[in-house]
Protein backbone atom coordinates (compact mmCIF):
# COMPACT_ATOMS: atom_id res chain seq x y z
CA UNK A 1 0.00 0.00 0.00
CA UNK A 2 2.85 2.29 -1.00
CA UNK A 3 2.48 5.29 -2.92
CA UNK A 4 2.10 5.27 -6.42
CA UNK A 5 5.51 7.31 -7.87
CA UNK A 6 3.72 8.29 -10.76
CA UNK A 7 1.95 10.26 -8.61
CA UNK A 8 4.49 11.26 -6.70
CA UNK A 9 6.33 12.53 -9.67
CA UNK A 10 3.92 14.63 -10.97
CA UNK A 11 3.23 16.30 -7.83
CA UNK A 12 6.71 17.05 -7.37
CA UNK A 13 7.68 18.28 -10.77
CA UNK A 14 4.52 21.00 -9.14
CA UNK A 15 6.72 21.57 -6.36
CA UNK A 16 3.94 19.69 -4.29
CA UNK A 17 4.83 17.09 -1.71
CA UNK A 18 2.63 14.04 -1.95
CA UNK A 19 2.79 11.56 1.19
CA UNK A 20 1.25 9.32 3.42
CA UNK A 21 -0.04 10.67 7.15
CA UNK A 22 0.79 8.40 9.65
CA UNK A 23 -2.77 8.30 11.75
CA UNK A 24 -0.64 7.53 15.16
CA UNK A 25 0.56 11.25 14.13
CA UNK A 26 -1.81 13.46 16.13
CA UNK A 27 -0.76 16.62 14.98
CA UNK A 28 -0.92 15.46 11.38
CA UNK A 29 -3.73 13.62 11.30
CA UNK A 30 -5.91 16.70 13.16
CA UNK A 31 -4.53 18.83 10.70
CA UNK A 32 -5.92 16.00 7.93
CA UNK A 33 -8.92 16.27 9.21
CA UNK A 34 -9.17 20.21 9.20
CA UNK A 35 -8.54 20.45 5.66
CA UNK A 36 -11.28 17.83 5.26
CA UNK A 37 -13.65 19.94 6.97
CA UNK A 38 -12.35 22.76 4.64
CA UNK A 39 -12.34 21.13 1.59
CA UNK A 40 -16.40 20.28 2.23
CA UNK A 41 -17.20 23.71 3.34
CA UNK A 42 -18.03 22.75 6.53
CA UNK A 43 -16.81 25.17 9.70
CA UNK A 44 -13.43 24.85 10.99
CA UNK A 45 -13.83 21.64 13.57
CA UNK A 46 -13.72 22.90 16.99
CA UNK A 47 -10.71 21.04 19.14
CA UNK A 48 -13.21 18.36 20.25
CA UNK A 49 -14.64 17.47 16.89
CA UNK A 50 -10.90 17.11 15.58
CA UNK A 51 -10.29 14.51 18.87
CA UNK A 52 -13.09 13.11 17.83
CA UNK A 53 -12.26 12.53 14.18
CA UNK A 54 -8.93 10.16 15.48
CA UNK A 55 -10.76 6.79 15.68
CA UNK A 56 -12.35 6.86 12.57
CA UNK A 57 -9.34 7.59 10.62
CA UNK A 58 -7.68 4.86 12.07
CA UNK A 59 -7.28 1.85 9.92
CA UNK A 60 -7.25 4.50 6.74
CA UNK A 61 -4.50 5.01 3.98
CA UNK A 62 -4.48 8.76 4.69
CA UNK A 63 -3.05 10.90 1.99
CA UNK A 64 -2.09 14.70 2.01
CA UNK A 65 -0.54 17.04 -0.68
CA UNK A 66 1.60 19.58 0.78
CA UNK A 67 2.50 22.98 -0.62
CA UNK A 68 6.18 23.61 1.13
CA UNK A 69 5.60 27.74 0.00
CA UNK A 70 1.93 27.64 1.80
CA UNK A 71 2.38 29.91 5.27
CA UNK A 72 0.44 26.85 6.87
CA UNK A 73 2.88 23.98 5.45
CA UNK A 74 1.38 21.81 7.40
CA UNK A 75 -1.92 22.04 6.22
CA UNK A 76 -2.47 19.56 3.49
CA UNK A 77 -3.56 21.47 -0.10
CA UNK A 78 -5.22 17.93 -0.97
CA UNK A 79 -6.28 15.04 0.74
CA UNK A 80 -7.56 11.68 -0.03
CA UNK A 81 -8.45 8.94 2.59
CA UNK A 82 -8.99 4.81 1.47
CA UNK A 83 -9.43 1.14 3.00
CA UNK A 84 -10.46 -2.45 1.97
CA UNK A 85 -13.92 -2.73 2.45
CA UNK A 86 -16.00 -5.96 1.37
CA UNK A 87 -18.59 -4.73 -0.95
CA UNK A 88 -22.08 -7.54 -1.48
CA UNK A 89 -21.99 -8.80 -5.40
CA UNK A 90 -24.54 -10.93 -6.95
CA UNK A 91 -23.87 -14.00 -4.98
CA UNK A 92 -20.75 -13.12 -2.93
CA UNK A 93 -18.51 -10.24 -1.72
CA UNK A 94 -15.74 -8.33 -3.22
CA UNK A 95 -12.61 -6.85 -1.77
CA UNK A 96 -12.93 -2.98 -2.78
CA UNK A 97 -10.93 -0.15 -2.61
CA UNK A 98 -13.32 2.68 -0.90
CA UNK A 99 -11.89 6.14 -1.15
CA UNK A 100 -13.07 9.04 0.33
CA UNK A 101 -11.69 12.32 1.64
CA UNK A 102 -11.22 13.41 -1.66
CA UNK A 103 -10.73 17.44 -1.10
CA UNK A 104 -8.44 20.26 -2.76
CA UNK A 105 -8.00 23.32 -1.44
CA UNK A 106 -9.38 26.57 -2.95
CA UNK A 107 -5.91 27.66 -3.93
CA UNK A 108 -5.01 24.79 -5.35
CA UNK A 109 -7.83 23.86 -7.67
CA UNK A 110 -8.56 22.90 -11.37
CA UNK A 111 -4.53 22.20 -11.74
CA UNK A 112 -4.39 18.30 -12.12
CA UNK A 113 -4.02 17.34 -7.89
CA UNK A 114 -7.38 15.54 -7.67
CA UNK A 115 -6.73 13.94 -11.13
CA UNK A 116 -2.67 12.71 -9.68
CA UNK A 117 -4.59 11.54 -6.23
CA UNK A 118 -7.65 9.24 -8.18
CA UNK A 119 -4.68 7.64 -10.56
CA UNK A 120 -2.56 7.35 -7.68
CA UNK A 121 -5.12 5.59 -5.75
CA UNK A 122 -6.25 3.06 -8.39
CA UNK A 123 -2.95 2.20 -9.59
CA UNK A 124 -2.27 1.12 -5.50
CA UNK A 125 -5.73 -0.59 -5.60
CA UNK A 126 -4.41 -2.49 -7.89
CA UNK A 127 -0.83 -3.36 -7.62
CA UNK A 128 -2.68 -4.35 -3.70
CA UNK A 129 -4.51 -6.94 -5.75
CA UNK A 130 -8.02 -5.49 -4.89
CA UNK A 131 -10.59 -5.76 -8.01
CA UNK A 132 -12.35 -3.13 -7.74
CA UNK A 133 -12.53 0.35 -6.40
CA UNK A 134 -15.34 2.89 -5.15
CA UNK A 135 -16.42 6.01 -3.66
CA UNK A 136 -20.13 8.60 -3.16
CA UNK A 137 -19.51 11.32 -5.18
CA UNK A 138 -20.17 14.79 -3.68
CA UNK A 139 -21.00 15.73 -7.72
CA UNK A 140 -21.85 13.28 -10.64
CA UNK A 141 -19.75 15.23 -12.92
CA UNK A 142 -16.20 14.27 -11.00
CA UNK A 143 -15.28 10.88 -11.35
CA UNK A 144 -16.35 9.39 -14.94
CA UNK A 145 -13.48 10.28 -16.10
CA UNK A 146 -11.61 7.98 -13.88
CA UNK A 147 -13.58 4.73 -14.90
CA UNK A 148 -16.11 5.06 -12.18
CA UNK A 149 -19.94 4.70 -12.97
CA UNK A 150 -23.01 5.15 -10.64
CA UNK A 151 -23.77 1.74 -9.36
CA UNK A 152 -26.61 2.03 -7.22
CA UNK A 153 -29.52 4.27 -7.14
CA UNK A 154 -31.23 5.80 -4.11
CA UNK A 155 -34.46 7.72 -3.40
CA UNK A 156 -34.93 11.07 -1.35
CA UNK A 157 -38.77 10.66 -0.30
CA UNK A 158 -41.39 13.51 0.65
CA UNK A 159 -44.55 12.63 2.25
CA UNK A 160 -47.16 14.70 2.90
CA UNK A 161 -48.43 13.08 6.25
CA UNK A 162 -52.06 14.57 6.10
CA UNK A 163 -52.83 12.54 3.05
CA UNK A 164 -50.51 9.55 4.31
CA UNK A 165 -53.15 7.37 6.20
CA UNK A 166 -51.64 4.27 6.91
CA UNK A 167 -53.12 1.03 4.75
CA UNK A 168 -50.06 -1.46 5.89
CA UNK A 169 -49.83 -4.06 7.99
CA UNK A 170 -50.25 -3.35 11.80
CA UNK A 171 -47.17 -4.16 13.79
CA UNK A 172 -47.13 -6.67 16.93
CA UNK A 173 -44.28 -5.26 18.32
CA UNK A 174 -43.24 -2.14 19.80
CA UNK A 175 -41.34 1.07 18.77
CA UNK A 176 -38.96 2.07 22.01
CA UNK A 177 -36.98 5.38 22.28
CA UNK A 178 -33.08 4.18 22.73
CA UNK A 179 -29.99 7.25 23.67
CA UNK A 180 -28.23 7.98 20.94
CA UNK A 181 -24.80 5.76 22.04
CA UNK A 182 -27.58 3.15 21.93
CA UNK A 183 -29.01 4.03 18.48
CA UNK A 184 -25.38 4.41 17.14
CA UNK A 185 -25.01 0.53 18.22
CA UNK A 186 -28.37 -0.75 16.85
CA UNK A 187 -27.94 0.42 13.58
CA UNK A 188 -24.22 -1.19 13.72
CA UNK A 189 -25.52 -4.24 14.84
CA UNK A 190 -28.47 -3.92 11.74
CA UNK A 191 -26.50 -3.22 9.12
CA UNK A 192 -24.15 -6.19 9.99
CA UNK A 193 -26.91 -8.21 9.88
CA UNK A 194 -28.27 -7.70 6.72
CA UNK A 195 -25.73 -5.92 4.56
CA UNK A 196 -24.55 -9.31 3.02
CA UNK A 197 -28.04 -9.71 1.63
CA UNK A 198 -27.60 -6.30 -0.26
CA UNK A 199 -26.02 -6.14 -2.98
CA UNK A 200 -24.24 -2.86 -3.44
CA UNK A 201 -23.56 -2.66 0.55
CA UNK A 202 -20.37 -2.05 2.66
CA UNK A 203 -19.68 -2.41 6.06
CA UNK A 204 -20.18 1.08 8.50
CA UNK A 205 -18.20 1.94 11.06
CA UNK A 206 -18.69 3.23 14.65
CA UNK A 207 -18.26 6.98 14.11
CA UNK A 208 -20.41 6.70 10.92
CA UNK A 209 -23.20 5.41 13.20
CA UNK A 210 -22.68 8.08 15.78
CA UNK A 211 -22.50 11.05 13.49
CA UNK A 212 -26.10 9.70 12.13
CA UNK A 213 -27.24 9.06 15.53
CA UNK A 214 -25.63 12.32 17.21
CA UNK A 215 -23.41 10.81 18.92
CA UNK A 216 -20.69 11.89 17.32
CA UNK A 217 -19.04 15.09 19.65
CA UNK A 218 -19.19 18.32 17.23
CA UNK A 219 -22.05 16.88 15.10
CA UNK A 220 -23.89 19.29 13.91
CA UNK A 221 -27.87 19.43 15.34
CA UNK A 222 -26.76 16.47 17.36
CA UNK A 223 -29.15 16.93 20.77
CA UNK A 224 -31.98 17.53 18.11
CA UNK A 225 -31.44 13.80 16.70
CA UNK A 226 -33.80 11.10 18.66
CA UNK A 227 -33.69 7.44 18.01
CA UNK A 228 -35.69 4.40 18.49
CA UNK A 229 -35.75 0.53 17.85
CA UNK A 230 -38.18 -1.86 16.67
CA UNK A 231 -38.62 -4.97 18.89
CA UNK A 232 -40.97 -7.60 17.20
CA UNK A 233 -43.61 -9.87 19.23
CA UNK A 234 -41.04 -11.96 20.41
CA UNK A 235 -38.74 -8.69 21.90
CA UNK A 236 -35.88 -9.36 19.18
CA UNK A 237 -34.43 -5.88 17.93
CA UNK A 238 -35.36 -6.11 14.15
CA UNK A 239 -35.18 -2.40 13.22
CA UNK A 240 -33.47 1.29 14.05
CA UNK A 241 -34.06 4.35 13.28
CA UNK A 242 -32.39 8.30 13.74
CA UNK A 243 -34.57 11.37 12.87
CA UNK A 244 -34.49 14.54 13.99
CA UNK A 245 -37.81 17.06 14.10
CA UNK A 246 -37.05 20.39 11.93
CA UNK A 247 -39.41 23.21 13.29
CA UNK A 248 -41.12 24.67 10.73
CA UNK A 249 -41.35 28.48 11.03
CA UNK A 250 -44.91 28.51 9.23
CA UNK A 251 -46.67 26.12 11.34
CA UNK A 252 -44.91 24.58 14.53
CA UNK A 253 -47.98 21.63 14.25
CA UNK A 254 -46.33 21.01 10.64
CA UNK A 255 -42.86 20.61 11.50
CA UNK A 256 -40.36 18.28 9.46
CA UNK A 257 -39.96 14.48 10.54
CA UNK A 258 -35.95 13.94 9.14
CA UNK A 259 -35.07 10.67 8.79
CA UNK A 260 -31.53 10.33 9.42
CA UNK A 261 -31.38 6.45 8.57
CA UNK A 262 -34.17 3.38 9.09
CA UNK A 263 -32.99 -0.43 8.98
CA UNK A 264 -35.01 -3.08 9.30
CA UNK A 265 -34.34 -6.59 9.12
CA UNK A 266 -37.67 -7.59 8.27
CA UNK A 267 -40.67 -5.81 5.75
CA UNK A 268 -42.28 -5.45 9.43
CA UNK A 269 -39.27 -3.59 11.18
CA UNK A 270 -39.12 -1.46 7.93
CA UNK A 271 -42.58 -0.45 7.89
CA UNK A 272 -43.57 -0.13 11.86
CA UNK A 273 -40.57 2.71 11.70
CA UNK A 274 -42.31 4.47 9.27
CA UNK A 275 -45.35 4.44 10.41
CA UNK A 276 -43.71 5.54 13.95
CA UNK A 277 -42.25 8.55 11.65
CA UNK A 278 -46.08 9.38 9.92
CA UNK A 279 -48.09 8.96 12.19
CA UNK A 280 -45.68 11.53 14.91
CA UNK A 281 -47.85 14.44 16.66
CA UNK A 282 -47.02 17.93 15.29
CA UNK A 283 -45.49 16.66 11.75
CA UNK A 284 -46.56 17.76 8.55
CA UNK A 285 -43.67 16.36 6.44
CA UNK A 286 -41.37 12.93 6.77
CA UNK A 287 -38.54 13.04 4.36
CA UNK A 288 -36.04 10.10 4.20
CA UNK A 289 -32.82 9.86 1.51
CA UNK A 290 -30.66 6.56 1.47
CA UNK A 291 -33.60 4.50 0.57
CA UNK A 292 -34.00 1.96 -1.90
CA UNK A 293 -35.62 2.53 -5.15
CA UNK A 294 -37.36 -0.44 -4.60
CA UNK A 295 -39.12 0.31 -0.90
CA UNK A 296 -42.62 -0.20 -0.70
CA UNK A 297 -43.56 2.96 1.14
CA UNK A 298 -46.52 4.26 -1.40
CA UNK A 299 -47.90 0.47 -0.91
CA UNK A 300 -48.32 0.95 2.79
CA UNK A 301 -49.92 4.29 2.60
CA UNK A 302 -54.06 5.15 1.68
CA UNK A 303 -53.14 7.64 -0.63
CA UNK A 304 -49.66 6.41 -2.73
CA UNK A 305 -49.54 9.95 -3.63
CA UNK A 306 -48.48 11.29 -0.53
CA UNK A 307 -45.41 10.02 -1.17
CA UNK A 308 -43.21 11.54 -3.62
CA UNK A 309 -39.99 10.06 -4.99
CA UNK A 310 -36.60 11.53 -6.41
CA UNK A 311 -34.02 8.87 -7.90
CA UNK A 312 -30.32 9.82 -7.54
CA UNK A 313 -27.13 7.56 -8.07
CA UNK A 314 -25.45 7.02 -5.06
CA UNK A 315 -22.71 3.74 -5.09
CA UNK A 316 -20.33 4.17 -7.98
CA UNK A 317 -17.62 1.74 -8.73
CA UNK A 318 -14.76 0.94 -11.28
CA UNK A 319 -13.56 -2.28 -12.13
CA UNK A 320 -9.84 -2.20 -12.14
CA UNK A 321 -9.44 -6.60 -12.54
CA UNK A 322 -12.26 -7.38 -14.35
CA UNK A 323 -12.14 -11.21 -14.98
CA UNK A 324 -12.02 -11.61 -10.94
CA UNK A 325 -15.09 -9.43 -11.04
CA UNK A 326 -16.75 -11.74 -12.83
CA UNK A 327 -15.49 -14.71 -11.76
CA UNK A 328 -17.14 -13.47 -8.24
CA UNK A 329 -20.64 -12.77 -9.46
CA UNK A 330 -23.68 -15.43 -10.47
CA UNK A 331 -25.03 -14.82 -13.24
CA UNK A 332 -29.08 -14.72 -13.62
CA UNK A 333 -28.95 -16.96 -17.21
CA UNK A 334 -26.37 -18.65 -19.30
CA UNK A 335 -24.10 -16.25 -21.46
CA UNK A 336 -21.55 -15.78 -24.05
CA UNK A 337 -20.54 -12.14 -24.94
CA UNK A 338 -17.36 -10.64 -26.91
CA UNK A 339 -16.95 -6.68 -25.01
CA UNK A 340 -14.69 -4.50 -26.16
CA UNK A 341 -13.46 -2.16 -23.00
CA UNK A 342 -12.13 0.77 -23.22
CA UNK A 343 -9.92 1.91 -19.99
CA UNK A 344 -7.47 4.98 -20.82
CA UNK A 345 -6.00 3.98 -17.67
CA UNK A 346 -5.13 0.33 -18.91
CA UNK A 347 -6.64 -1.49 -16.24
CA UNK A 348 -9.61 -3.10 -17.90
CA UNK A 349 -8.54 -2.31 -21.59
CA UNK A 350 -8.98 -4.90 -24.12
CA UNK A 351 -11.41 -7.69 -25.46
CA UNK A 352 -13.02 -9.88 -23.07
CA UNK A 353 -15.46 -12.66 -23.44
CA UNK A 354 -17.69 -12.86 -20.65
CA UNK A 355 -19.55 -16.35 -20.37
CA UNK A 356 -21.46 -17.63 -17.63
CA UNK A 357 -22.98 -21.11 -17.48
CA UNK A 358 -26.98 -22.56 -16.18
CA UNK A 359 -25.96 -22.72 -12.67
CA UNK A 360 -24.94 -18.97 -12.55
CA UNK A 361 -21.04 -19.48 -12.47
CA UNK A 362 -19.11 -16.78 -15.13
CA UNK A 363 -15.84 -16.19 -15.82
CA UNK A 364 -13.76 -13.94 -18.32
CA UNK A 365 -11.04 -14.13 -20.25
CA UNK A 366 -8.93 -11.59 -22.22
CA UNK A 367 -9.66 -12.75 -26.26
CA UNK A 368 -5.99 -13.69 -28.14
CA UNK A 369 -4.77 -11.55 -30.47
CA UNK A 370 -4.13 -13.12 -33.87
CA UNK A 371 -3.08 -10.72 -36.03
CA UNK A 372 -6.38 -8.51 -36.82
CA UNK A 373 -8.27 -6.71 -33.97
CA UNK A 374 -10.90 -9.16 -32.41
CA UNK A 375 -14.76 -8.83 -33.41
CA UNK A 376 -16.49 -7.76 -30.50
CA UNK A 377 -20.34 -7.81 -29.68
CA UNK A 378 -20.13 -4.82 -27.78
CA UNK A 379 -18.30 -1.93 -27.04
CA UNK A 380 -18.71 -0.09 -24.09
CA UNK A 381 -16.11 1.92 -21.74
CA UNK A 382 -14.66 0.95 -18.31
CA UNK A 383 -17.32 3.78 -16.50
CA UNK A 384 -20.11 2.20 -17.86
CA UNK A 385 -19.42 -1.70 -17.45
CA UNK A 386 -18.58 -0.67 -13.89
CA UNK A 387 -22.65 0.56 -14.10
CA UNK A 388 -23.50 -2.55 -14.95
CA UNK A 389 -21.47 -4.97 -13.04
CA UNK A 390 -23.86 -4.69 -9.98
CA UNK A 391 -27.32 -5.45 -12.10
CA UNK A 392 -28.71 -2.26 -11.21
CA UNK A 393 -28.30 -0.25 -14.97
CA UNK A 394 -29.54 -1.77 -17.74
CA UNK A 395 -27.08 -2.22 -21.13
CA UNK A 396 -30.41 -1.07 -23.14
CA UNK A 397 -30.90 1.76 -21.44
CA UNK A 398 -26.90 2.64 -21.71
CA UNK A 399 -27.23 1.60 -25.41
CA UNK A 400 -30.17 3.98 -25.85
CA UNK A 401 -28.52 6.74 -24.66
CA UNK A 402 -25.56 6.28 -26.69
CA UNK A 403 -23.05 5.18 -24.15
CA UNK A 404 -22.62 2.00 -25.35
CA UNK A 405 -23.02 -0.13 -28.88
CA UNK A 406 -23.58 -3.79 -30.28
CA UNK A 407 -26.09 -6.29 -31.23
CA UNK A 408 -29.54 -5.43 -30.44
CA UNK A 409 -29.60 -9.79 -29.21
CA UNK A 410 -25.53 -9.13 -27.30
CA UNK A 411 -27.63 -6.46 -25.54
CA UNK A 412 -30.60 -8.30 -24.39
CA UNK A 413 -28.41 -11.05 -23.47
CA UNK A 414 -26.32 -9.61 -21.17
CA UNK A 415 -28.86 -7.77 -19.48
CA UNK A 416 -30.95 -10.89 -18.84
CA UNK A 417 -27.58 -12.31 -17.18
CA UNK A 418 -26.40 -9.40 -14.80
CA UNK A 419 -30.61 -8.89 -14.02
CA UNK A 420 -31.24 -9.50 -9.93
CA UNK A 421 -33.44 -10.11 -7.26
CA UNK A 422 -34.52 -6.53 -6.02
CA UNK A 423 -32.49 -3.43 -6.75
CA UNK A 424 -28.91 -2.91 -5.54
CA UNK A 425 -28.37 -0.39 -2.70
CA UNK A 426 -25.67 1.19 -0.57
CA UNK A 427 -27.49 2.83 2.35
CA UNK A 428 -24.69 5.43 3.47
CA UNK A 429 -22.15 7.95 2.64
CA UNK A 430 -18.05 7.19 2.64
C1 LIG B 1 -13.61 17.87 -6.78
C2 LIG B 1 -12.21 18.36 -6.46
C3 LIG B 1 -11.53 17.36 -5.54
C4 LIG B 1 -11.42 18.47 -7.80
O1 LIG B 1 -10.08 18.81 -7.51
P1 LIG B 1 -9.11 19.51 -8.60
O2 LIG B 1 -7.72 19.30 -8.14
O3 LIG B 1 -9.57 20.89 -8.84
O4 LIG B 1 -9.37 18.62 -9.89
P2 LIG B 1 -8.33 18.47 -11.14
O5 LIG B 1 -7.65 19.79 -11.38
O6 LIG B 1 -7.47 17.31 -10.93
O7 LIG B 1 -9.35 18.18 -12.29
C5 LIG B 1 -9.36 16.98 -13.04
C6 LIG B 1 -10.53 17.05 -13.98
O8 LIG B 1 -11.75 17.07 -13.24
C7 LIG B 1 -12.52 18.21 -13.61
N1 LIG B 1 -13.23 18.63 -12.39
C8 LIG B 1 -12.67 18.89 -11.21
N2 LIG B 1 -13.62 19.19 -10.33
C9 LIG B 1 -14.80 19.12 -10.97
C10 LIG B 1 -16.14 19.34 -10.58
N3 LIG B 1 -16.46 19.69 -9.35
N4 LIG B 1 -17.09 19.16 -11.51
C11 LIG B 1 -16.78 18.80 -12.77
N5 LIG B 1 -15.51 18.59 -13.20
C12 LIG B 1 -14.54 18.75 -12.29
C13 LIG B 1 -11.50 19.21 -14.12
O9 LIG B 1 -12.12 20.15 -14.95
C14 LIG B 1 -10.55 18.30 -14.85
O10 LIG B 1 -11.12 17.93 -16.08
P3 LIG B 1 -10.26 17.36 -17.31
O11 LIG B 1 -9.72 16.04 -16.88
O12 LIG B 1 -11.26 17.24 -18.38
O13 LIG B 1 -9.20 18.38 -17.55
C15 LIG B 1 -12.22 19.76 -5.82
O14 LIG B 1 -12.96 20.62 -6.63
C16 LIG B 1 -12.84 19.78 -4.44
O15 LIG B 1 -12.13 19.65 -3.44
N6 LIG B 1 -14.18 20.00 -4.32
C17 LIG B 1 -14.83 20.11 -3.03
C18 LIG B 1 -14.85 18.78 -2.28
C19 LIG B 1 -15.46 17.67 -3.08
O16 LIG B 1 -16.54 17.80 -3.64
N7 LIG B 1 -14.75 16.53 -3.16
C20 LIG B 1 -15.20 15.36 -3.82
C21 LIG B 1 -15.71 14.44 -2.76
S1 LIG B 1 -16.61 13.09 -3.37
Amino acid sequence: MDLDQVSFDRLRSGGLDYRRVDASDEAALDDMTRAIARGFIEEDPSEETVIAARPGQAGRRLVGVFDPASPQSGLPVATVGSWIAPVTVPGGELPMWAVSEVTVAGTHRRRGIARAMLEGELRAAASAGVPIAGLTASEATIYGRYGFGPATWHTRWSVDTRRAAWAGVEPEGAVQYLDRDAAALALDELHERTRASRVGEIPGWPQRWQQISGAKPGEPHATSVRGVRYVDAGGVLRGAMAYRIVESDADWARSRLEIRHLIGETPEARAALWRFALQHDLVGTVTAELRPVDEPLPWLLADARAATQTIGDHGWLRILDLPAVFETRSFAAPLDVVLRVADPLGFADGVWRVEASADGAGRAAAVPRTGAEPEADIELGVAELSSLYLGGVSARSLAEAGKLRGDASAIARLDAALRIAGEPFLSIWY
